[in-house]
């Protein structure tokens, strides 16, 4: 796999953490250099303190990608868009995680564990890892809303 986005941090709480374990070892056999920013068993933990680990990590440049898992996804891509120049896109389907390369530039990957299966994940993440940002008037577009202030 040609990933576009090399090395990587991953993080997820207990509802997605069998599917980060999965996720993390298909990257790493992928020929990727994964953080694991935990949690490192699948007891309960909050989502938030997971997800501004690797969205901080994101923002600022430590990491060039990330993914995050949560039990649906929406808490986690709640937290990491909250960080700047995060573009966390939620995606439990292959038409979002493309569109989201291609038209969002996204940079963090998120899913539901409770959603997809192991497998869709799989792909999910492979499509997501090797779709290109197309650039031109969607690149404007992001510089728009990256430059919001509230
Ligand atoms: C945990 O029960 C669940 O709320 C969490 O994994 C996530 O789905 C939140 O958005």
């Amino acid at each position: 796999m040609e990933s576009i986005f090399n090395p990587i941090i991953i993080a997820s709480d207990h509802a997605a953490f069998a599917l980060k374990e999965i996720i993390r070892k298909m990257l790493i056999t992928q020929g990727l250099q994964v953080e694991d920013g935990g949690p490192f068993n699948p007891d309960s933990v909050d989502y938030p303190s997971y997800g501004q680990k690797v969205a901080r990590s994101v923002s600022s440049g430590i990491y060039p990608a990330g993914i995050l898992m949560c039990g649906t996804g929406q808490g986690m891509s709640m937290v990491a868009n909250k960080f700047k120049h995060v573009r966390a896109a939620l995606c439990n389907d292959l038409f979002s995680a493309i569109m989201s390369r291609r038209h969002n530039d996204a940079n963090i990957l998120v899913m539901g564990g409770r959603i997809v299966g192991d497998v869709l994940a799989e792909e999910i993440v492979r499509t997501w890892l090797t779709t290109p940002f197309e650039g031109g008037r969607h690149q404007r577009r992001i510089d728009q809303f990256d430059a919001v202030q509230d």
